[in-house]
């Protein structure tokens, strides 16, 4: 899965350079030359004085600049010998001054995810209205420098460190590595899948807004400990999203004992507040370019309503074990009659669990009206054409007990463009021991499985396919359908 990283380069700082830069200063070095270079970086080292406090004062900027290097550097290159070049004792001295800072600060344990976070917490996100957060290495607002790492604990993230640096006087024995690294920080799990999709999405939109540039590897971190892989379904449209498998960096052959070796990156980008500070419009436009890459990733036509949208697909996505529903063919029987009264529709009946990841696409390419459980399997519901609808089941007990997570399929289906047509929520189930709102009550409803009402269902069903049944007919008559066909935004 990984491969070795074709593109690191050793640092003109590892050892070797290092001791010859030692030994050659026997032979170049005479008294009148070292006051020459002290006269020389006296001076300099007060433009650089100037320079610093004119950087420091400048309002930080989200956008990185090419403007450059510190001054400092640009004459000091104009003035350099074969002699001096390896003894730039400013260099040297940044090199040293780069300091190593845990990558969770525990003081921020009780704010973990609140402004500044406890990653990376010395460091603010740039932020503009309505677009994603993020942190970019080199930028402006780094004084151009790079990101730094070391450490690869996957135990607690307060031994892994960051750090920036200048890229003439990167840390001792760092190693650079090439191209563009997405650092990613996830609260929760990249193996479940809403959380995980959460945790990508504001790389898709920084992406679509840098000229869709491509990740040369991703860093994936939870807490500050470093994580090695993502759910198949994940990567999968990681994939499809980036075109290309994602390389997902393990540090391997860097040296990890006695504190370790730093790895510096030539271009980074962090994300750590998931889609928070996102518009719905932009998150719509990040779901879209999903839902086409992933398409066109599957091989299903972007536009394959060959019945000039007028037919309507109903879906009811199965779940088997907790949250299925305990009488499934009464369900399929109160859903088919619906759609057989509505001229077009179709009913499919999946399971989500024997679904591979281009499955899924398809059938949801299919869906107008997706029938389902609250459970990852709705995660899909962005893979559907917009202003599709979702039609979700919970067991009993939730809506007291469940909390707000609970609601993260409305929230998906707003943020994707659908329409979220609702939750039927079962007035029975397994008994509690305790009174019904007791917390402790929740570990037995959780995994509660789902009946059904027939009157309700029927009249439900109904309304849905008769709203989505009028705007397909409007929508073909309007024309307007003719679009997405031309390929993705990316
Ligand atoms: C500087 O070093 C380079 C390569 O090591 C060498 O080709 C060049 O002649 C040197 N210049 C001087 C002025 O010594
Ligand atoms: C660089 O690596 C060498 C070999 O592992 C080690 O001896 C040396 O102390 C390291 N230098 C620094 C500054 O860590
Ligand atoms: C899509 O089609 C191409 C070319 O026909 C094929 O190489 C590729 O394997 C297909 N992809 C999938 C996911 O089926
Ligand atoms: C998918 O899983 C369901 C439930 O476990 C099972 O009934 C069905 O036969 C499976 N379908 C396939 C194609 O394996
Ligand atoms: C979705 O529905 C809204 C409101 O009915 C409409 O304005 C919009 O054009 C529709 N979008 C698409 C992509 O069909
Ligand atoms: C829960 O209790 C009710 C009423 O006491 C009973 O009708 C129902 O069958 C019980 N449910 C289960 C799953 O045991
Ligand atoms: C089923 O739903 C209907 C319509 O909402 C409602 O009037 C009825 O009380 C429900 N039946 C049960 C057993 O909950
Ligand atoms: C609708 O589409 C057809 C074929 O794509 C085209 O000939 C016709 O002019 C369009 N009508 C309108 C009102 O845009």
């Amino acid at each position: 899965m990984t491969k070795p990283h074709p593109q690191i380069d050793r640092a003109a700082s590892s050892e070797k350079p290092l001791n010859r830069n030692v030994s050659s200063s026997f032979s170049c070095y005479s008294p009148k030359l070292s006051l020459l270079i002290l006269a020389i970086f006296v001076t300099l080292f007060v433009v650089f004085q100037i320079r610093f406090l004119h950087i420091s004062q400048s309002p930080s900027s989200c956008y990185p600049s090419p403007a450059s290097w510190p001054f400092i550097y640009q004459q000091w290159q104009k003035l350099k010998n074969n002699c001096t070049q390896d003894l730039d004792p400013i260099t040297e001295k940044l090199r040293i001054s780069v300091t190593f800072l845990p990558l969770k600060d525990l003081r921020y344990s009780d704010k973990a995810l609140v402004g500044h976070t406890w990653f990376i917490s010395s460091l603010y996100d740039c932020h503009q209205e309505g677009e994603v957060q993020y942190q970019q290495f080199p930028s402006k607002s780094s004084q151009n420098r790079l990101l730094c790492i070391k450490g690869r604990d996957n135990h607690d993230g307060s031994w892994n460190y960051y750090a920036l640096a200048w890229p003439k006087a990167l840390p001792y024995n760092a190693t650079l590595m090439k191209g563009l690294t997405f650092v990613s920080y996830n609260h929760y799990s990249y193996e479940n899948i809403w959380h995980g999709l959460s945790a990508m999405v504001p790389f898709v939109a920084w992406h679509q807004k840098n000229n869709c540039e491509l990740p040369t590897r991703w860093i994936l971190y939870h807490w500050g400990e470093l994580r090695l892989g993502m759910g198949p379904w994940l990567q999968t449209l990681m994939h499809a999203t980036f075109d290309g498998e994602p390389v997902i960096e393990r540090f391997d052959g860097i040296k990890d004992e006695d504190g370790g070796d730093p790895v510096c990156f030539e271009k980074a980008v962090v994300m750590r507040h998931n889609e928070g500070g996102m518009s719905r419009e932009r998150r719509m436009e990040v779901y879209d370019l999903m839902r086409c890459k992933a398409r066109m990733y599957c091989n299903v036509s972007l536009d394959n309503k060959d019945d000039n949208h007028k037919a309507v697909g109903m879906t009811l996505l199965m779940r088997t074990g907790p949250r299925s529903f305990t009488n499934e063919p009464a369900i399929i029987g109160i859903f088919e009659k619906e759609c057989a009264k509505i001229d077009g529709c179709r009913m499919t009946v999946a399971y989500s669990n024997n679904l591979t990841f281009c499955e899924q696409v398809k059938l949801m390419s299919m869906t107008d009206i997706l029938v389902s459980p609250h459970g990852a399997q709705l995660t899909n519901i962005f893979l559907m054409d917009r202003n599709s609808s979702v039609m979700e089941f919970f067991p009993k007990g939730w809506l007291k007990l469940a909390g707000v997570g609970q609601y993260v399929f409305h929230w998906i289906a707003s943020w994707s463009g659908m329409r979220h047509q609702g939750a039927w929520r079962d007035p029975n189930g397994e008994n509690c021991t305790y009174s019904e709102d007791d917390r402790r009550c929740m570990s037995i409803y959780k995994n509660g499985r789902i009946g059904y009402n027939e009157t309700y269902f029927s009249e439900w069903a109904r309304n849905v396919l008769n709203e989505v049944k009028t705007m397909k007919l409007e929508k073909s008559q309007s024309n307007g359908s003719a679009s997405s066909s031309n390929g993705c935004m990316c």
